[in-house]
C-alpha cells in the first residue's frame, strides 16, 4: 500500500506545518507518541483499520475546541485537507467522527459510542497525558498558564497538582481497550510515585 505510506508522510508534514511548536500541550511530537502509542494498540488490538488509526491518530488535534474550533470547523479542515486523495468517503467520515468525539472536553463526550478505531485513538491520547510524558505535559501547560507547580494553601484552585486528581489520575479506570489498559496502569503507578516523593521533598524530608 504504497499509496497509503506517501498519504500518512504527508499527513504527518501537514500536521506539522499547522501545530509546530506550540506549548500548551498539543506540539507536533505530541502527535507523533500519540500515532506511535495508537499503532502499538492497533497491532495488538487486531480487527482494527490501521489506516484509518493512523491517519485519526495524525488528524485529532487539528482545530482544537481549545482553539476555538467548533465540530464543523474541524470537519471542514480535514475534509478539505483529505479530498485530495482518491479515499473513500467511508474513510473520511471515520477520521472525522473519531476526531471529534475523542477529546476529553470535561466528560461530555463520555457518553459517545466510539467505534474500534476511535477507541485505539483516544486511549493513545490519554496514554500521552499520563506517565513521564504527562507529568511534563501537566507541568508544561502549566508554566504555560502561570499556574503555581503546587498551592498547599488552596487558595489559587488551579495549580498543577490539582489536575492529577481532577483528571489524570482518573484516566486509566476509562482505558477502552486492553492494550491500552495495560500501558495505563504502568504510567499511573509512575505518576503516584512521582506524588509521593513530590510531597515527601515537599515537606523536606529525605
Ligand atoms: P486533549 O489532548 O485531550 O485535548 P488537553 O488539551 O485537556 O487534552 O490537555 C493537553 C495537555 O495539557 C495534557 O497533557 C493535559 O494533562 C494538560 N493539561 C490540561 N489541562 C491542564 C491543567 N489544568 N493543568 C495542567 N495540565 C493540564
Ligand atoms: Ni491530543
Amino acid at each position: 500500500m504504497e499509496n497509503q505510506a506517501k498519504i500518512i508522510e504527508e499527513t504527518k508534514a501537514y500536521v506539522k506545518e499547522r501545530l509546530g511548536m506550540e506549548g500548551s500541550g498539543h506540539d507536533y511530537w505530541h502527535v507523533i507518541r500519540v500515532y506511535n502509542n495508537a499503532l502499538h494498540i492497533a497491532d495488538k488490538e487486531k480487527e482494527a483499520d490501521v489506516f484509518v488509526v493512523a491517519l485519526a491518530a495524525l488528524l485529532h488535534d487539528i482545530a482544537d475546541h481549545k482553539f476555538g474550533y467548533s465540530d464543523g470547523d474541524r470537519q471542514t479542515i480535514i475534509t478539505n485537507f483529505l479530498s485530495k486523495y482518491a479515499l473513500e468517503e467511508r474513510i473520511i467520515n471515520q477520521v472525522v467522527d473519531i476526531a471529534n468525539s475523542i477529546s476529553f472536553k470535561k466528560g461530555q463526550n463520555d457518553s459517545k459510542v466510539l467505534s474500534l478505531e476511535g477507541q485505539i485513538v483516544q486511549d493513545a491520547d490519554r496514554l500521552d497525558a499520563i506517565g513521564a510524558i504527562g507529568i511534563a505535559r501537566a507541568f508544561s501547560f502549566g508554566g504555560h498558564f502561570n499556574r503555581l507547580i503546587y498551592d498547599p494553601s488552596k487558595e489559587s484552585s488551579d495549580d498543577t497538582i490539582s489536575h492529577f486528581y481532577e483528571k489524570l489520575l482518573l484516566l486509566k479506570d476509562r482505558m477502552n481497550t486492553k492494550t491500552g489498559r495495560s500501558l495505563a496502569e504502568k504510567r499511573h503507578l509512575y505518576m503516584a510515585d512521582f506524588l509521593k516523593q513530590f510531597y515527601k521533598e515537599w515537606q523536606a524530608e529525605k
